[in-house]
């Protein structure tokens, strides 16, 4: 995800449920000691500013990103706060530094892990980087109907040819019965003990029509590999699409319901691996 000012105008979806699971989570993040690792942490907005501060002044924060400009953002906009630094990761590769070897006392990861195709080398990557006895925070969308629009409009011959891929970006569990328990295999098998694993339904209400579309712009891997005029119009298309409601006219100016699932993860390294 490049889209660096897309994301810093309109992430507020992401900043409210991340404001909601950091305040679950007060406790447990004000124990922190040493380092810990946000893994996506994108521009690192939420990483500062809702993150940081619950956490005690010695803790240090890694912010990591596969995206190139999104870290190159972070440093420069963070450069004054001596508790932050980034690196560049892929959470998903097949390979991780080996400098990164459980590194760190603590991973969050919001929002991020469910962009990952191979979930579980995400989770075993995780726990590489942590120290015997870490734990780790995982917000994960577990189903959005942004993903449903997405594979009915890659249907669409004026969209068709750039969305060849689309099925990568469809979350592992968007059309799942049970991702609850799918999850937690994947998670106990990789080595983990589970703290906790909900599935949470959650709500977020868009403005209007407008506000909805540079969200859904700002987070979508497709229009970066449209021509332009292609792009605006299927980011009009895809708000349109997300906000219809069988047997209604679309009104620009209403609100927009944003119905989502969440899973919350939380997870501990065992002091004695298996
Ligand atoms: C929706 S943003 C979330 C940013 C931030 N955590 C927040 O909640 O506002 C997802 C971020 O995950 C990053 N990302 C996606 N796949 C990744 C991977 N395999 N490894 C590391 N970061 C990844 C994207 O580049 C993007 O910056």
């Amino acid at each position: 995800m490049n889209d660096v000012k897309g994301y810093m105008e309109a992430h507020e979806l992401q900043a409210h449920d991340n404001a909601d699971l950091i305040e679950e989570f007060s406790d447990e993040l004000a124990k922190m000691t040493g380092k810990c690792i946000d893994i996506g942490c994108g521009p690192a907005s939420v990483t500062r500013k809702l993150l940081m501060p619950r956490l005690p002044p010695n803790v240090h924060i890694v912010g990591a990103d596969i995206s190139k400009k999104m870290i190159e953002f972070a440093k420069q906009t963070h450069s004054d706060e001596k508790r932050l630094s980034f690196i560049e990761l892929d959470v998903e590769a097949e390979k991780i530094p080996k400098e990164l070897n459980c590194a760190f006392d603590n991973a969050v990861s919001f929002y991020c892990l469910n962009m990952c195709q191979n979930t579980r080398r995400a989770f075993e990557n995780i726990y590489q980087i942590l120290r015997p006895g870490g734990r780790a925070l995982v917000l994960y969308v577990a189903y959005h109907k942004i993903f449903d629009c997405y594979l009915r409009i890659a249907q669409m011959s004026q969209y068709k040819p750039y969305m060849t891929e689309v099925t990568k970006f469809i979350p592992k569990f968007q059309h799942c019965d049970s991702p609850t328990v799918q999850m937690k295999k994947i998670l106990e098998e990789t080595g983990f003990k589970v703290l906790h694993c909900s599935l949470r339904k959650k709500t977020y209400i868009f403005r209007n029509l407008e506000i909805a579309k540079k969200h859904f712009v700002a987070v979508n891997p497709f229009i970066s590999k449209m021509p332009e005029d292609v792009g605006k119009e299927f980011g009009n298309v895809l708000a349109r699409a997300f906000a219809s409601e069988k047997n209604k006219e679309l009104n620009e100016e209403e609100e927009v319901l944003d119905l989502h699932h969440l899973l919350i993860i939380h997870l501990e390294k065992p002091e004695r691996e298996k």
